[in-house]
């Protein structure tokens, strides 16, 4: 354990303090819920919107007449700057959020972020709703894309220190599940709407997101912080009631220590960003980046965003390709469960490489016949590639950087998983419409080739996390491993690291020699 002041009374790592889970645990839960689902619909919506012809008649009259030529090139109709920017915005907006968020969330707190979060998600969606012109519909989707860059920073944070140790690994997935459901939830709507034959439909579609964008906000408004954020901003008797009042126990001295201990520790690292780049955090942030790269390059997202245009791409009628999107969108939801309930048994590393397996063999089916008996095949290998991804790239993409990382980095490697993950985002939603044009279905064989690539990172560089208590990652996980053991060395000591008995991250050099 670190030393310092209370480091006498702060129990060993690993400890399992007193916990019941209590009512305000279970809002928690739910404050998660709107956060996720809410990034889920934005996710979801963008695509059901972009096939609706009056919307593309009012903004996109160019993509709108080319949709109307039953001659033109089946595969490039779609192919517009404009309505890729229309879906792409938001990304961009998100990952340069997250470094304010990340700001805010360490001066003014979780709640307050979060709260931010809710206020930029409302004012995107009357922005969208009211829409005129591209230029109102641009500044709407920015405007939520900031929302996403708050929420997605301070959601998963409040959760993980608002849970009970055993139950943080459940709640992380859950986050991931909202968000599925929250794109099931886009597309469901999507195809009520696509039968109202006005401008209503699109923005009813854009405009009921106000649903969960108000939960978040009126939720944010309800809760406390967490202890952890209020000990971070000098509020130690606040910080003891409400832990005393989330645990449901009066014993919560043991986590009271290690919450000032490791918010001194904390504190102590001036520059948490220079302190990432640090060589003994490199293998953390090498898999946190590179974990991120790998669950856009799946092509999930060319699926996620452009799946009605794709299916009628493929000949499907419209509510025909609507109505594919929602068994797509249910299949999401469900393969999560599994995720849920195997992560912890069967271990990340398993779930991965089946599902790289699973993947390849459901995109290298890449012909051009696009009759509709083939199409249905084309419906059930992407829901093999959907189910593939549920359980292992979309979740564990969040999970794994958020358990791997020392606590006095995890908030800048959170902030650059999240940039990183917004960012190929975006450079997926920009360019998927443009590669389709290009490549025609050779795409899914340009997204096969990366699934190959990842597979072979996880097999020989990722290490399995099942079970290893947090802040033991780098005794039992990084020390052990072939290649990033050699990682683990100490780098010289400087103002900005914090100490621990003398050594940092608890390194004791003399047992290397
Ligand atoms: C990814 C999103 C994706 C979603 C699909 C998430 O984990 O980050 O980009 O749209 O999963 O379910």
């Amino acid at each position: 354990m670190p030393g310092g002041g209370f480091s006498a009374s702060v129990p060993p790592a690993g400890v399992e303090f007193e916990a019941k889970i209590t009512p305000i645990v279970i809002v928690s839960c739910i404050m998660a819920a709107t956060g996720g689902l809410m990034f889920g619909y934005d996710v979801g919506v963008s695509g059901g919107v972009t096939a609706m012809p009056h919307f593309l008649k009012k903004f996109f009259p160019v993509v709108y007449r080319r949709t109307q030529q039953g001659d033109d090139s089946n595969y490039c109709k779609y192919d517009n700057q404009g309505l890729q920017l229309f879906t792409s915005s938001l990304y961009l907006a998100g990952l340069t959020a997250t470094f304010f968020a990340s700001y805010t969330t360490r001066r003014l707190g979780r709640r307050l972020t979060m709260l931010i979060a809710g206020i930029f998600f409302i004012a995107g969606v009357a922005f969208n709703v009211a829409a005129q012109n591209l230029a109102m519909l641009i500044v709407g989707r920015i405007l939520l894309g900031c929302g996403v860059g708050f929420a997605n920073q301070a959601v998963p944070l409040f959760l993980s220190e608002i849970a009970p140790t055993r139950i943080r690994g459940g709640l992380n997935i859950l986050f991931q599940l909202n968000v599925t459901i929250g794109i099931l939830f886009a597309n469901l709507v999507n195809y009520g709407t696509s039968h109202i034959k006005s401008q209503w439909g699109w923005r009813i579609s854009l405009g009921l997101a106000g649903i969960p964008a108000a939960l978040l906000t009126v939720g944010s408004l309800l809760v406390t912080d967490t202890p952890n954020s209020l000990i971070e901003r000098g509020r130690f008797e606040e910080g003891k009631a409400v832990l005393r009042k989330i645990r449901g126990t009066d014993k919560i001295e043991p986590e009271f220590l290690e919450l000032v201990e490791a918010s001194r520790i904390a504190k102590e690292v001036k520059h948490p960003f220079r302190n990432l780049l640090k060589r003994r955090n490199r293998p953390q942030l090498v898999i946190a980046v590179a974990l991120q790269i790998f669950q856009q390059c799946t092509g999930i997202n060319a699926i996620m965003f452009y799946a009605p245009v794709l299916f009628k791409t493929l000949g499907f009628g419209g509510s025909a390709s609507l109505y594919s999107t929602v068994i797509t969108g249910a299949v999401n939801v469900l393969s999560t469960l599994v995720s849920i309930y195997s992560v912890d048994k069967v271990g990340r590393r398993m779930l991965l490489l089946e599902a790289g397996i699973q993947m390849f063999l459901s995109q290298t089916d890449h012909s051009e016949d696009l009759h509709t008996g083939f199409a249905v095949l084309v419906v059930i290998m992407i829901c093999t590639f959907i189910s593939a991804f549920a359980w292992s790239w979309g979740p564990l993409g969040w999970l794994i950087p958020s358990e791997t990382f020392p606590l006095e980095t995890r908030s800048a490697g959170q902030s650059v998983t999240v940039c990183v993950n917004l960012l190929f985002t975006f450079v997926i939603a920009q360019a998927f419409l443009s590669m389709l044009c290009h490549f025609k279905f050779g795409i899914f064989l340009f997204f096969s080739g990366w699934v190959l690539i990842m597979s072979c990172f996880v097999f020989f560089l990722l290490p399995e996390t099942k079970n290893v208590p947090i802040e033991e990652m780098t005794e039992r996980v990084w020390k052990q491993h072939w290649l990033w053991k050699n990682f683990m060395v100490d780098d010289g000591f400087d103002d900005d690291e914090p100490k621990k008995n003398g050594h940092r991250n608890g390194f004791d050099p003399v047992s290397q020699l």
